[in-house]
């Protein structure tokens, strides 16, 4: 049975943060909520620990993970550490701490929270490359990073 809800996220040109290398992260980063978006909701779980949605989620969180160091080294290399900076490293840091109570809800058997999950994913990826790495991208585009 197949999720008549799922959407896909498509690359548009508004992701462009103008520094091609976390493009290409950005475009991986989507492909793999991608597969999240292609969850059927209404099947059984079973043992969450064990069910599909924590392995894409595992995956997603992997890439995540160095996606997130990437970007702080290089605005560690190339920006001041002023407020922005700052305020984009905390954003990080705050994707962890939602992530882990979603995670605890699916490990519960929270039904609800596979929907739950994948919608606040999408909406915090989305936000977070429309507004703070498109703010950190003009600022590396301005000192020539690529
Ligand atoms: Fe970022």
């Amino acid at each position: 049975m197949s999720d008549q809800n799922s959407k896909q996220i498509l690359w548009r040109e508004e992701f462009s943060i103008g520094v091609p290398s976390i493009d290409d992260q950005h475009k991986r980063l989507l492909a793999l909520l991608n597969q999240l978006n292609s969850f059927d909701h209404d099947q059984a779980i079973g043992d969450p620990q064990a069910s599909p949605l924590m392995e894409m989620l595992e995956n997603l969180n992997e890439y995540a993970a160095h996606h997130f160091l990437n970007e702080e080294a290089l605005m560690r290399e190339h920006l001041a550490p002023d407020e922005k900076t700052v305020n984009h490293i905390v954003a990080h840091r705050s994707y962890w701490t939602i992530i882990l109570t979603l995670k605890n809800r699916l490990l519960k058997g929270d039904a609800k929270v596979n929907r739950d999950l994948v919608e606040y994913l999408n909406g915090w990826w989305i936000n977070h490359i429309l507004m703070t790495d498109q703010e950190m991208g003009r600022e590396l585009s301005r000192r020539g990073v690529e």
